[in-house]
């Protein structure tokens, strides 16, 4: 993978997975991060790798960032011909499911038909290389290749399950919010390109993430910040709702290692393995932000914040993972347990204030006001 191109670079996984894989030494390709930089998307995530493997006199330059929109095929056009892109990871996406129940549309544009640009630009691309390769005679070894399209999934896709069971990848698609059936469609787009144009696709679906850089509209930055702030900790319904838990830096290891051994056309479960109901999350983030000395002052701990409010509608009950194929093909394993993962998030948001006040703009401002409004008492918000 010579010239790899990133959408989403600058959100949460796409931001960890560029600076795990410039690090990694089986990668030694450019990187084209391309991001349209919604509120969702930071610069400030990824400024140092900018300056250690951007433009620099008399070294190779590994990262480039463009800002653009997987909804302009125009645009994407444009990217794949001048950077002689030959492989695409593709996590960019609208991503918060309480947004696509309040505003589903830009779910549908950016996650199916901002997909679909994206794989009538690898497909051509792929077409393209195979005429030039037939045409020109290159021998197999020196060739030129689409080599990947991996596509980023969730398996929020398969539904929700009941107190037991797992989600294989053969579990049906049953997407229950906009956010998830936008990402279904999206998987199934991909799917299809591989079974009919041949193009060469992976696609994994994951539990969620934590880490740094997340932003704090999800449930466990969302704690964090608050605990700290002193504002109110809003748990949806009666917080027994769980879901399976795994290090965004996991994460990254399985999606390399799926871009580079993963059977081309195939779908590849990830997850972390760690069931955890929300309350007990909210629990555990508590309890580490008053053992670091930052419980509000006037609160003996911050759990003291935690308020039960209305339940999103349409709520998955629980997701877990089966990622059996995963482990067993590939040979991968999770190195973060939660609680090693958990205390390394909060520590990281307690270090990185500036990053998270820059984030705290107006946008976000008014997402949290209109989403928690009568929810969360007027004096905390
Ligand atoms: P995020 O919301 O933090 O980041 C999304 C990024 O995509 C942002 O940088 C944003 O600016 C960019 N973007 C949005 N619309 C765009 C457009 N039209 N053109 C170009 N860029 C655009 O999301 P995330 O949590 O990092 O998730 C990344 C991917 O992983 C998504 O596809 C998501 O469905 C998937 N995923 C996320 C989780 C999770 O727990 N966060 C779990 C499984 C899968
Ligand atoms: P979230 O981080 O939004 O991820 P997802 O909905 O994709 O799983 O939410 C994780 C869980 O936390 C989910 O069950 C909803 C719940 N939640 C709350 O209880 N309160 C909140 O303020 C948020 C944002 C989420």
């Amino acid at each position: 993978m010579k010239n790899l191109l990133i959408t989403g670079g600058c959100g949460f996984i796409g931001s960890n997975f560029i600076r795990y894989l410039l690090k990694e030494p089986s990668f030694s390709g450019r990187i084209v991060n391309v991001d349209k930089l919604t509120y969702a998307g930071n610069l400030e995530s990824l400024e140092d790798i900018a300056t250690e493997f951007g433009k620099k006199r008399g070294v190779k330059e590994r990262y480039i960032f463009k800002k653009g929109d997987i909804c302009n095929l125009t645009e994407m056009e444009q990217i794949f011909k001048e950077y002689e892109i030959d492989s695409v990871c593709h996590f960019a996406a609208e991503s918060h499911v309480d947004r696509s129940i309040a505003s589903p549309e830009v779910f549908i544009d950016t996650n199916i038909k901002g997909t679909f640009n994206l794989l009538e630009c690898a497909r051509r691309q792929y077409a393209k290389l195979e005429y030039a390769e037939a045409e020109e005679g290159c021998s197999r070894k020196n060739r030129k290749e689409f080599i990947l399209f991996h596509h980023i999934s969730t398996d929020e896709v398969y539904g929700t399950l009941g107190p037991t069971g797992y989600f294989t990848e053969n579990t049906p698609y049953s997407p229950n919010s906009p956010y998830s059936a936008s990402k279904a469609s999206s998987d199934h787009l991909v799917r299809a390109y591989h079974e009919t144009y041949g193009l060469p696709v992976t696609i994994s679906n994951c539990s969620n993430n934590y880490g740094p850089f997340q932003f704090p509209e999800k449930l466990i930055p969302l704690m964090i910040l608050n605990a700290i702030d002193g504002k109110e900790l809003p748990i949806y319904g009666d917080g027994k709702n769980i879901r399976d838990w795994l290090y965004v830096r996991d994460h990254c290891t399985a999606i390399w290692l799926i871009m580079q051994r993963g059977k081309r056309g195939r779908t590849y479960n990830i997850g972390g393995g760690y069931e955890i109901e929300n309350r007990a999350i909210v629990d555990k983030i508590c309890s580490i932000v008053d053992q670091s000395g930052r419980a509000p002052r006037g609160f003996v701990s911050s759990n003291e914040l935690i308020r039960f409010v209305k339940d999103r509608p349409g709520h998955d009950f629980r997701y877990a993972i089966d990622c059996t194929r995963l482990k067993n093909e590939l040979g991968w394993e999770p190195q973060e347990s939660f609680d090693t993962g958990i205390s390394k998030t909060v520590k990281w948001y307690l270090e990185n204030m500036q990053w998270v006040e820059r984030i705290k703009s107006g946008e976000y401002r008014n997402w949290i006001e209109s989403h928690y409004q009568n929810q969360i008492s007027a004096s905390h918000t």
